[in-house]
């Protein structure tokens, strides 16, 4: 079977949805495409982890469609997300506590090796040879983020910093074709978030990246493409430059000053 060149890694339509009387998302579409960062901006309550949990099968929108690598997602499980090649981090960190640095990664590989009945019924000696599997592959993740000296460590006993490494390594062990970042750089160091830019730009060759930030230098550095959202609303889609001339933006921002992030 040949490989097709799709346009859109996913295309987000005319997603709404209410809770109660607020309109957390109003008929929101957007796309990405495959080996680009798509930045999702807006300030405070504006709905940009709320379209991770739609994109995620958290919470299902009252109308709108999903479609991924070309086919629509209907009543899909966050459980369902590796196999699909999607991968999400979390706004704060939503590692488990009582289990090792090491096992919280092999958590984000498991779901992919397990993801299919026929292949949890095959026998034990695959299934061995899956945990040795995934350990390596856990333990190469770890590597990647500079944190495999922590792999038998509690989370809870390491500095912030590393534990958002554990969860970008476990994010990434699966080998998502879109990750999902919501607020990767909160809490972090002006280091560490430069290292972290570096990260970001590297997966976009990898694969297509979603960046939720409210860390502007961050966002307009490694983004190919930002959308904005208010009030649960695209006011702005573009790449940076755009974006950053846009009025509608700044007003946006201005009116939320807690949001203000001038560092000079
Ligand atoms: N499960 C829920 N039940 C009710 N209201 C919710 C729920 N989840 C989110 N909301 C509301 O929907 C709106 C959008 O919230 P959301 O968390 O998506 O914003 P956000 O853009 O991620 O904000 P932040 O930058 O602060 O993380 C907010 O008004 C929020 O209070
Ligand atoms: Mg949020």
């Amino acid at each position: 079977m040949a490989p097709t060149a799709l346009d859109h890694l996913l295309e987000v339509e005319g997603v709404t949805v209410r809770f109660g009387g607020l309109a957390a998302l109003s008929d929101v579409g957007l796309t990405i495409a495959p080996g680009t960062v798509a930045g999702l901006i807006g300030p405070n309550g504006a709905g940009k982890t709320t379209l991770f949990n739609v994109l995620s099968g958290v919470v299902r929108p009252q109308s709108g469609s999903i479609t991924l690598k070309g086919e629509r997602l209907r009543d899909h499980r966050p459980h369902q997300l590796a196999g699909l090649g999607v991968s999400r981090t979390f706004q704060g960190l939503n590692l488990f506590g009582h289990m090792s640095v090491l096992d919280n990664v092999i958590v984000g590989a498991d779901r992919l090796a397990r993801g299919g009945l026929p292949e949890m019924l095959t026998g034990l000696g695959r299934y061995q040879r899956d945990e040795r599997e995934l350990t390596a592959r856990a333990m190469a993740a770890l590597e990647e983020f500079g944190v495999a000296d922590t792999a038998h460590a509690l989370p809870g006993t390491l500095p912030y910093g590393v534990q958002k490494r554990v969860a970008l390594a476990r994010a990434l062990v699966s080998e998502p074709e879109l990750l999902l970042l919501d607020e990767p750089a909160s809490g972090l160091s002006g280091d560490d978030t430069a290292e972290l830019a570096a990260k970001i730009r590297g997966f976009g060759r990898r694969m297509g990246v979603m960046l939720v930030e409210h860390h502007m230098d961050l966002v307009m550095d490694v983004c190919d493409h930002i959308v904005v959202l208010n009030f649960g609303q695209v006011i702005c889609s573009g790449p940076p430059a755009v974006v950053q001339a846009d009025p509608a933006v700044a007003e946006a921002y201005l009116g939320t000053p807690a949001q203000e992030e001038n560092g000079d």
